[in-house]
């Protein structure tokens, strides 16, 4: 159906006049808004399918705005005091449904992983959600950089003013990995349960991002069993999915398995 190109314009206005939509980062939201203009039979529906894409891919994680100004209060509160500092962000994590689902394996998740790696100066979380705060956790070389992205402006605020409270050189930002990878080089890149979704709005979106990532070392994570709980055979057909990239580029592969995420550590080259 043909559309004008103010129908776009005001889908994502109306869009991002919703609660809990207004700090995505508009490219995303004009990005599936034109898919969905394009198929829809009116505006009223394509409004609709839109947000029911974004709360796939985002809102269905973050049920509700998170309390940042007080996290930063509380985070500043505790300078020096490290089991404080890991007691807010404990919270924190709780939040997000995607930390919430990691917190079993907490202790036992990033020292398996950096046993993997070289010593880790710097980190790009890529989709990174509430995961920054899980630093603490992280045997990171101390004073490292962290570089963070995810669609939504509030939080890439607040990771800003929180990872330095972590003892880290923090950088944060907003970011449409369908679109554009900010042009950042770590010595890891992490990009945790995101593939699918990215794969989701585009086939081989995922795996385009993968070779594009400037970092000699991935972790790509995957959910074992829907938000929902039930396990429907994803462990084999992620782990199936890697395999057929890493082996079409030749990189090497070390697979790792915790509760609820299989994790994946790749390095690219040799
Ligand atoms: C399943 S959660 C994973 C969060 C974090 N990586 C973790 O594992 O704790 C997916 C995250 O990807 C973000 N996201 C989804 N699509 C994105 C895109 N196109 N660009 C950037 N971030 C995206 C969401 O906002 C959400 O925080």
């Amino acid at each position: 159906m043909a559309r004008e190109p103010d129908d776009l314009e005001w889908l994502v206005a109306r869009v991002l006049a919703s609660g809990k939509y207004c700090a995505l980062h508009p490219a995303v939201v004009r990005t599936i808004g034109a898919q969905e203009l394009a198929t829809r039979g009116s505006l009223k529906a394509a409004v609709k399918a839109t947000k029911g894409r974004l709360h796939q891919i985002a809102g269905a994680f973050l049920e509700r705005t998170p309390p940042y100004s007080a996290w930063l209060t509380a985070l500043r509160d505790a300078a020096g005091d490290t089991a404080r500092i890991r007691a807010i962000c404990l919270e924190a994590l709780k939040q997000h449904a995607s930390t919430r689902e990691r917190l079993p394996d907490l202790e036992r998740f990033y020292p398996a992983i950096f046993a993997a790696l070289p010593p880790v100066r710097s980190v790009m979380d890529l989709a990174c959600g509430l995961n920054p705060l899980a630093a603490p956790w992280m045997p990171l070389v101390p004073g490292a950089s962290y570089l963070a992205c995810d669609l939504y402006a509030d939080l890439s605020a607040f990771l800003g003013a929180a990872l330095p409270l972590l003892g880290l050189n923090g950088v944060s930002g907003v970011c449409d990995l369908t679109g554009a990878l900010p042009p950042w080089r770590a010595d890891v890149a992490l990009l945790l349960k995101t593939l699918p979704l990215l794969e989701h709005a585009r086939r081989g979106a995922g795996r385009d991002l993968l070779h594009m990532i400037n970092a000699p070392y991935l972790v790509v994570s995957f959910p074992t069993r829907s938000l929902g709980g039930r396990n429907v055979g994803m462990a084999t057909t992620y782990t199936a999915q890697m395999h057929a990239i890493a082996a079409a580029a030749a990189w090497r592969l070390q697979r790792l398995e915790f509760t609820n995420e299989i994790v994946f550590v790749v390095q690219k080259g040799s």
